[in-house]
């Protein structure tokens, strides 16, 4: 049945990538329409000012907010600077307007497939501008077949810009000795299980298995006194690692995606707990529509709803 569901869980998110199917929707606008009801649920909206705005609203409700321009694998240079672009004005409007966040980006998005040193020019402008508004960086972790570059660009920028944090995904094996070699004082680091369908001879799929590294990776980000993100929407799991005594941790938050169990956030919130809610908007969210769906196959039902009740 875990298989099954993985295996249609892949099959969504490549459709989601075909250049056709996107040029569909994009070109029909009533099914745009419909799908963009569906997505409203986990997606701000197109424009910056969508996200700003709700992002305002959480942080009112004592909420932390992360903010993402939603975009991976950009295969021409002008696409990746124009990300670059939205990053940047991102970032400026955020220290102007003094919204007190952060900004995660996948680096797949601003260069890592065209150029690796393009990727890394624009990481470090980035590094420079957000350090200025003290505004934390959070580099997203990729499919496995990138993983190393992007523990080696994050490693160059992090000895320079310290607000910038990676995401370390557990159900990875590498995972286990990547955060022994680089988790350190003060490192910022997000634990995430993992959204990609990797093969079984590197990783663990979803299973008592993983939330146990999941645990032991937590318990060494402590034991390393990092600023930990625990980004995951395991109740379960969340209620165990809030056992521990992580008195030797940096610090320690929750961070859930926008639209998912939000139940679960106001709940957390209440009980006191620091909560972060991780926001995204851009043009590319029929993409994380369809990611979301795979990661969990309700969701489609929940979709469906969505789009008939408008
Ligand atoms: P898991 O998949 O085990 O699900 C546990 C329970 O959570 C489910 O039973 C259900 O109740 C709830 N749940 C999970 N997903 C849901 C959904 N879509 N809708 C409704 N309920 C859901 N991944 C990655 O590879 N690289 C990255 O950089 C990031 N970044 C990132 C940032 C943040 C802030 C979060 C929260 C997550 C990521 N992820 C990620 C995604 C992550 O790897 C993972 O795919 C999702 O969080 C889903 O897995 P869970 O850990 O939530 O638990």
């Amino acid at each position: 049945e875990q298989r099954l569901a993985t295996q249609a869980s892949a099959a969504l998110k490549a459709i989601a990538r075909r250049p056709d199917i996107k040029g569909y929707i994009e070109h029909n606008p009533s099914s745009y329409a419909l799908l963009q009801r569906a997505a409203a649920r986990y997606v701000t909206g197109e424009e910056r000012s969508q996200a700003l705005e709700v992002a305002n609203q959480l942080i009112d409700y004592g909420y932390a907010i992360s903010l993402e321009y939603i975009g991976e694998n950009t295969l021409s240079v002008a696409a990746c600077q124009q990300a670059q672009q939205e990053l940047i004005g991102l970032i400026l409007e955020m220290g102007q307007q003094r919204v007190r966040g952060r900004v995660s980006f996948d680096l797949s998005h601003i260069g890592l497939l065209v150029d690796r040193e393009l990727a890394l020019r624009h990481l470090l402008e980035l590094g420079e501008l957000s350090q200025r508004y003290t505004i934390e960086l959070f580099i997203s972790m990729e499919e496995s077949a990138k993983t190393e570059s992007i523990l080696e660009i994050y490693r160059q920028a992090v000895a320079i810009y310290p607000l910038i944090g990676i995401t370390l995904q557990a159900q990875l094996n590498r995972t286990s000795s990547d955060a022994l070699d680089m988790l350190a004082k003060d490192t910022r680091v997000r634990i995430v299980k993992g959204a990609y369908e990797e093969p079984d001879t590197i990783a663990l799929s979803r299973s008592a298995e993983l939330d146990q590294r999941y645990e032991e990776l937590f318990e060494l980000a402590v034991q390393r006194g990092c600023h930990i993100s625990i980004a995951t929407h395991d109740e379960a799991l969340i209620t165990r690692l809030l056992q521990y005594d992580s008195k030797e941790a940096a610090s320690v938050e929750l961070e859930l995606l926008y639209g998912i169990r939000p139940e679960l956030c106001v709940k957390l919130r209440e009980q006191g707990y620091p909560v972060r809610i991780y926001l995204t908007y851009g043009q590319e969210w029929y993409l994380y529509l369809c990611h979301r769906i795979a990661e969990y196959p309700p969701n489609l039902f929940q979709a469906l709803v969505d789009i008939v009740g408008g």
